[in-house]
């Protein structure tokens, strides 16, 4: 599979994915039963997971999304970028962050501070990835889809310099 000027071989399929997801979702549900959490979900990178999660989550929720960036093509620039603040209350609120890819930690560590200003009752952590070796920030995830190498990866919400979101599975550089 060609995404732009790189090859990149099939990673997670379609049918681990959803697997894993559905297991995801009846484990959210179970932990955050009667407590109406407020779900964020970090664009542009988890649109696809947290789509697919949500329809497997069956407790009463509300959704809204941030966006931020810290990638540059394949290198982390370190630097990170709040485009989309929080608008909806949060004070008080039952949080969970759902993000596509934990690689430094150093995107979520910024964004778990922005949102802990904000004096949440809790905040949970989802991410569909973990890169473990490339952790640079020691960050909790609270629920975690697949433990990967430290290799770049696009597919699924996922990009390689803005393509290949698009694709049904996850594609991990040859
Ligand atoms: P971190 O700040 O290094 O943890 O990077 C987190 C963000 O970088 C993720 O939300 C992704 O958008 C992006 N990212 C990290 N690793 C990959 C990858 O392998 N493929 C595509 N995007 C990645
Ligand atoms: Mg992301």
């Amino acid at each position: 599979m060609k995404v732009k000027d790189k090859e990149f071989t099939r990673f997670i399929s379609a049918e681990a994915l959803e697997e894993r997801i559905g297991r995801m979702g009846k484990e959210i549900s179970k932990d955050f039963e009667g407590k109406s959490p407020l779900i964020l979900g970090v664009l542009n990178g988890a649109f696809m997971f947290l789509s697919d999660l949500m329809k497997a989550v069956d407790i009463p929720l509300q959704m809204s999304f941030i966006k931020i960036s810290s990638y540059q093509a394949m290198n982390s620039t370190g630097k990170v970028r709040e485009l989309i603040g929080v608008s909806e209350e949060i004070k008080g609120r039952e949080v969970i962050v759902v993000e596509d890819i934990v690689d430094t930690g150093i995107s979520m560590t910024h964004l778990l501070e922005c949102i802990s200003e904000k004096e949440p009752a809790n905040i949970s952590v989802v991410s569909l990835l973990l890169k473990p070796d490339a952790l640079k920030k020691p960050v909790t995830i609270d629920y975690v889809g697949f433990e990967i190498p430290d290799k770049f990866v696009v597919g699924y919400g996922l990009d390689y310099d803005g393509f290949g979101r698009n694709l049904k599975e996850i594609y991990q550089l040859k």
